[in-house]
């Protein structure tokens, strides 16, 4: 497969990222275009790759057309640079590689990225950003001038960086990157006093919610959630890759649109692929005629309570189990509740990278008042219930002044349909502004 960036025809041009094509043809630079298409194929293979990066790789060879791209596969499977270097077979020789992370200089389940760089002949490398890392970054990139081999740092380094965001956290504390997510309406209320939610949220902003759950690792709800919605926590959006433009510094993974068709062809894509579903049931007590105990829904349900040694709680645990539920016990809270630090502990060692939290008010505030919530995307419908559930707490609980509200940093507001979607950063990594990092 061959396309020069910039040209009319080819089997390529057909899953280019339109807002790519069009700079393209507007003169831009083979870099910024081969960068933008690399990031698009990284966001296309979030949650498919954890615990490893989910990366893009694009090879371009000296007369500027593409020889070989591809993604990260599956943990203990392929990184993306000896996926694209395959499809370029000869033609990597004197190319320019573009890739997202810089490449692995190190024996892991796959032998180091650096390695078959360099024997592929490829000339020069454009890397958007070194390995969060501490003990790898910069290491790969060493490599490669070792060997010769020119290497820029840099190009699309934010959207690379935002779109490991889930990975660099992971590295660095063993624990999932969590984003908290709801649907209220605009006086924050996520339910009626009966607990009807169904929907607050127009199409748009429900299909937007499939994509983001289907590059997630796993999504969170509480009992109550399960009780009041009985919901599946699947996607039902097919994988989708998210493209990015040239020179764009949006988050692919939660400030777009999902696309209703897919702009991006997913290269490795499993359709059947979905998240983990985990709940917090401190008695596991939630219904067994539910959904997600039913065993009918595709992927696995997790349910997290506090084993207190009775009988009961085993014979629960062995009805779940029945319905192909697993289930976790965790030490309690103060509260009595699973600790949800140590519900992060047990997910991260599952290799889970990034959370997303769709719970009631009550399981929100637990990650809230444990400091444990990194992003926050709250859709907001125009209307007005006038009382019911909040989105987060109740009106007596959270901090007695404002100075204690968790203010988002980094800030996005889009339309979804008639919603607004507001995402911001409660606790934004370093890593991700750190320049020194390239
Ligand atoms: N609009 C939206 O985006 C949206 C999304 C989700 C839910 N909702 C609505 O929210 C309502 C349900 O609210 P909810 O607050 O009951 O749901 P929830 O937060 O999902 O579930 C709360 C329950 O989770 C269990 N839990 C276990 N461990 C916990 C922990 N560490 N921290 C907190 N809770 C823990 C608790 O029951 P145990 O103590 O028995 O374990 C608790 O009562 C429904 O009306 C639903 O429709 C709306």
């Amino acid at each position: 497969m061959t396309e020069r960036p910039g040209s009319s025809a080819g089997r390529e041009r057909a899953s280019l990222p339109n807002r790519a094509s069009t700079t393209v043809r507007s003169g831009g630079s083979v870099d910024g275009w081969a960068m933008a298409r690399a990031l698009s194929l990284a966001a296309g293979a979030l949650g498919r790759t954890s615990p490893n990066p989910a990366v893009g790789a694009v090879i371009v060879d000296g007369s500027g057309i593409v020889v070989g791209e591809g993604a990260t596969r599956a943990y203990g499977q392929a990184h993306a640079e000896p996926v694209a270097l395959a499809m370029a077979g000869g033609r990597a020789r004197d190319a320019t590689l573009y890739v997202t992370l810089e490449p692995c200089s190190h024996h892991g389940r796959t032998p180091p990225c650096a390695d078959a760089v360099v024997a592929a002949g490829v000339t020069r490398v454009v890397v958007s950003t070194l390995d969060p890392n501490p003990r790898v970054a910069g290491r790969g990139i060493a490599r490669l001038r070792e060997a010769g081999v020119s290497v820029e740092v840099g190009l699309g380094a934010g959207v690379a960086r935002t779109l490991m965001a889930g990975f660099a956290t992971w590295i660095a504390t063993q624990r999932p990157h969590v984003i908290a997510k709801f649907a209220a309406s605009l006086d924050g209320r996520i339910a009626t006093r009966t607990g009807e939610s169904r929907w607050i949220s127009g199409p748009e902003a429900r299909r937007w919610a499939h994509g983001v759950r289907d590059h997630v690792d796993a999504i969170l709800v509480g009992a109550g959630t399960v009780r009041a919605d009985d919901p599946a926590l699947t996607s039902r959006t097919p994988h989708l890759g998210q493209p990015v433009a040239e020179g764009e510094e949006a988050d692919p993974l939660l400030d777009r649109v999902v696309p209703s068709r897919p702009a991006v062809a997913a290269t490795h894509a499993d359709a059947a692929r979905q998240p983990l579903r985990v709940v917090l049931d401190t008695q596991l007590t939630m219904p067994l005629t539910s959904q997600l105990a039913s065993g009918r829904l595709p992927g696995a349900t997790l349910v997290v309570g506090v084993d207190d040694g009775t009988a009961d709680w085993a014979s629960r645990r062995a009805s779940l189990a029945r319905g192909g539920v697993e289930v976790a016990s965790v030490g309690p809270g103060v509260d009595g509740r699973p600790a949800v630090a140590a519900v992060l502990d047990l997910l991260g060692a599952r290799g889970v990278t990034t959370l997303l939290v769709e719970g009631g008010a009550t399981v929100h505030e637990a990650f809230f008042r444990a400091g444990l919530v990194d992003r926050v995307a709250a859709v907001l419908a125009p209307m007005v219930i006038g009382g019911g559930h909040p989105a987060v707490g109740t009106a007596a609980s959270g901090p007695d002044h404002l100075s204690g509200a968790s203010r988002l940093q980094g800030r996005s507001v889009t339309l979804l349909g008639e919603d607004v979607l507001v995402t911001g950063w409660v606790r934004r990594p370093a890593w991700l502004d750190d320049a020194a990092r390239g």
